[in-house]
């Protein structure tokens, strides 16, 4: 199976790439985690993104693109897998499909998560990161068991930088700037789903477990 899963920050596309990989056992790339691993590396890539990132915009096509094109072609991609926050522009679209036609690897499907802005906010300001293995909480809907520390882990809780309040608002802006062709590009070639996004994580997960299966994708 070939996801691409898109919405705006807070929709719940790392959560619900979670779920869906775990059912189907296939890898998840995540441009937002690939990003924050590199500038917590010090990598020079991480540094030229991080610049963006603390300011809510996007980071050049083709950072993001070569990143991307990395990871697919590694073994486990093989089998299918979850883009989760990928593509976000027109131009990484394009590229993206002419790397899979090429690998004769097509896109199944793009699913968007329709959430309305004002829980989108509510969402990433209760929003918790572990620094350590990335897991993701919410202190309102998914708190972790132990106040400001990690289940799995036990490390210490973290805000992203990214979720204070006005980068979420630049963040929001961004995303209605660019997703415009980006959804007309998946419509005209029949692969663009909207899942209702509200509600909770298991109950919006099995939405899209119904629409993963309708259209008849098992492998
Ligand atoms: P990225 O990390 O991709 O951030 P984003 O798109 O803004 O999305 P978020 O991670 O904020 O939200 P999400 O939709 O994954 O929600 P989550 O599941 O965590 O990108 C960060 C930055 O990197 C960008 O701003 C940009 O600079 C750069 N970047 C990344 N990709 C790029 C690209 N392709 N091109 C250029 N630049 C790029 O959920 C949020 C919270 O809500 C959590 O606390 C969660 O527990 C909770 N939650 C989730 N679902 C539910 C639910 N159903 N009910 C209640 N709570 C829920």
């Amino acid at each position: 199976m070939r996801v691409v899963l898109l919405g705006p920050p807070g929709c719940g596309k790392g959560t619900q790439a979670q779920k869906v990989c775990q059912e189907w056992d296939i890898p998840r790339i995540s441009t937002g985690d690939i990003l924050r691993e590199m500038v917590r590396d010090g990598r020079d890539v991480g540094l030229r993104a991080k610049e963006y990132m603390v300011r809510g915009a996007l980071v050049p096509d083709e950072i993001v693109l070569e990143l991307v094109i990395e990871k697919l072609k590694e073994g486990n991609a093989r089998q299918g897998f979850v883009l989760d926050g990928f593509p976000r522009t027109l131009p990484q679209a394009r590229g993206l499909d002419s790397f899979l036609q090429n690998a004769g690897r097509p896109l199944d499907l793009v699913l968007y998560f329709d959430v309305d802005p004002e829980t989108l906010v509510r969402r990433l300001s209760a929003r918790r990161i572990c620094p350590q293995c990335e897991t993701v909480y919410n202190v309102i809907t998914n708190p972790p068991e132990e106040e400001g520390r990690c289940d799995v882990c036990r490390s210490e809780l973290l805000v992203r930088e990214d979720d204070r309040e006005e980068v979420v608002r630049r963040r929001l802006e961004v995303f209605e700037e660019e997703t415009g062709s980006v959804r007309d590009f998946y419509l005209s070639r029949g692969l663009f789903f909207t899942v209702d996004g509200r509600g909770g994580a298991l109950e919006v997960f099995e939405r899209v477990k119904e629409i993963l299966r309708k259209g008849h994708i098992n492998g």
